[in-house]
């Protein structure tokens, strides 16, 4: 993983002249091509006030699971919490929403505007503890920027 190559490549997309929802879903068609263990990458932003979350843009199967509630699941915690999630196996999770058998671990990262948690980026992988700082670390970076759009 080339991380000087795939945060150029990000900052190419962010600073395009296209719309948010494009720029999103470069980001992610983009994150699931170029990273071998990224098998699906999405965005979940809040529903406004509500705490829920609504998936946005994704690449990978669709899921069933487009709105979230507050305390549910990864992406759930994550919106209360405020932190970087990072699950190496997802069997050892008990506050876990499936998105089918073969996700093994997932990594979500929040993104604030303002010290606001605005939504996140989720990652899923069929491979067990595939996730490394190096992964934090682009993943944290890529929030940054994408809540420069907002
Ligand atoms: N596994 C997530 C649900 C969303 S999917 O990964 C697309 C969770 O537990 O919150």
């Amino acid at each position: 993983m080339n991380t000087t190559i795939l945060k150029n490549a990000i900052l190419d997309i962010v600073e395009s002249n296209n719309t948010i929802s494009y720029k999103l879903q470069t980001i992610c068609d983009y994150l699931k091509t170029e990273i071998e263990h990224y098998d699906w990458v999405g965005f979940y932003f809040r529903n406004g006030e509500k705490e829920e979350l609504i998936l946005k843009e994704f690449a990978g199967e669709p899921t069933e699971h487009v709105v979230i509630p507050f305390g549910k699941g990864i992406c759930g915690q994550v919106a209360v919490s405020n932190k970087n999630f990072i699950v190496p196996d997802v069997s050892a999770q008990d506050n876990y929403i499936s998105c089918g058998w073969k996700i093994k671990s997932e990594i979500v990262i929040p993104i604030f505007v303002n010290g606001k948690n605005i939504g996140q980026i989720d990652i899923d992988s069929h491979l067990v503890n595939p996730f490394t700082s190096e992964d934090e670390q682009l993943l944290e970076f890529i929030c940054g920027e994408v809540s420069k759009l907002y």
